[in-house]
């Protein structure tokens, strides 16, 4: 078993539009001196460290308690910095990152030799993306490096929307964070693989598998989810579980809106220490209920966004169960279903119509 990396952690409160000099100049020497670096991405907070520096890589692993066969997403700050990473980058990586970046599309491609095989678990292919958030641009553009960075959680954790939950999770275990405030998106980005036959998204994220289509038309998106140890698997980090919080989630799925919330009240009102996740427009079901509320919110975008932080909240207020409601599957939908299905570990109640 490796050794947890330890450290003294310094916090710095930073402009998330204009980042202040100092604090990015200190984060990005301690990214070039092969520290870790925790800082606010559009999507969710990132653990950085430099790219192409073995030994600082392995440190991301030992921080957060990450697998060795779970490779890890490199961050640039412009186009300029792909040809160090990637070979033989088709046509179609330039289209798309002319509309998508920088933002929460991430794209897998052959690897150059120069990126050390621990950050792409041994594989030939890297993930890269160009984060859209001004703080994680000057800290890449002042370490002068490419940075490698998961979610800032700790390993099946849920990822971090918010600063706080970065140090409630690697307090300790992270060199330097950078708080610029809660994630625009709060959902991580889309991963489309440009390897290996026609284009295939790995994971929804935060740009919606319309929104690629209307560039890559003949996308395949082939929900795949893994119990055990597969380095085989396309993309070895689609661990079942994940995002976990302490409570047990339970995912209800159905069409008929009527049986779905009897069914969700029912299993609440046979429980003790129910928590709720929903849509503000329900959550006054509950009112007469002795259960734990967390709104997500008016819409879809809006449960993104709160979705992670809701599962931390119910955690922390006790929750033995967190109950929840499939959402649709169309733009930001998909995402939140495969990230509820993953908190809820598979554990999925089917809801049949009443009659
Ligand atoms: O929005 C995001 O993507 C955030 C922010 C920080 O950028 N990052 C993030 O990283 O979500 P992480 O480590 O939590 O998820 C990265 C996933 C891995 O679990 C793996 O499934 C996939 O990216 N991945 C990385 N490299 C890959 C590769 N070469 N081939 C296939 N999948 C890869
Ligand atoms: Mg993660």
């Amino acid at each position: 078993m490796r050794e947890p990396y330890t450290t003294t952690t310094v916090y710095f409160q930073v402009d998330p539009q204009v980042p202040e000099r100092r604090p990015i100049e200190l984060a990005g020497e301690t990214i070039r001196d092969g520290g870790l670096v925790a800082f606010p991405t559009e999507t969710v907070y990132g653990l950085g460290a430099n790219a192409l520096d073995k030994a600082a890589v392995e440190k991301i692993f030992r921080a957060k308690g990450r697998p060795a066969n779970d490779p890890l997403i490199v961050h640039i700050a412009d186009l300029s910095h792909l040809p160090r990473l990637a070979v033989s980058v088709p046509e179609l990586a330039y289209r798309l990152l002319d509309r998508f970046a920088p933002g929460a599309l991430t794209l897998v491609l052959n690897k150059r030799e120069t990126v050390p095989a621990n950050l792409t678990a041994g594989m030939d292919t890297v993930a890269v993306r160009i984060p859209d958030h001004a703080v994680a641009l000057a800290l890449i553009n002042a370490a002068g490096r490419p940075i490698a960075a998961p979610s800032a959680n700790k390993f099946s954790r849920p990822s971090p929307t918010t600063a706080q939950h970065v140090v409630d999770d690697l307090e300790g275990r992270v060199d330097i964070i950078l708080d610029g405030g809660p994630t625009a998106i709060g959902l991580e980005s889309t991963i489309l693989s440009l390897v290996g036959g026609a284009p295939q998204v790995l994971r929804p994220g935060g740009v919606a598998l319309e929104e690629l289509r209307a560039i890559v038309p003949d996308l395949t998106y082939q929900p795949r989810y893994l119990t055990g140890d597969d380095t085989a698997s396309p993309s070895p980090g689609s661990m079942l579980k994940h995002y976990s919080p302490r409570a047990t989630v339970i995912l209800f799925r159905g069409e008929d809106d009527v049986a779905v919330w009897a069914a969700i009240k029912a299993f609440a009102d046979d429980h003790d220490h129910v928590g709720v996740m929903t849509l503000e427009k329900d959550v006054r079901r509950f009112a007469d209920l002795d259960v734990k509320v967390e709104s997500l919110g008016a819409d879809l975008d809006a449960a993104a966004t709160r979705l992670f932080s809701a599962l931390r909240a119910l955690d922390s207020r006790g929750a033995k169960w967190i109950l929840a409601r499939a959402p649709d599957t169309t733009g930001v939908g998909l995402a939140i279903g495969d990230r509820l299905l993953r908190a809820a570990e598979g554990d999925v109640i089917d809801v049949k119509p009443r009659r």
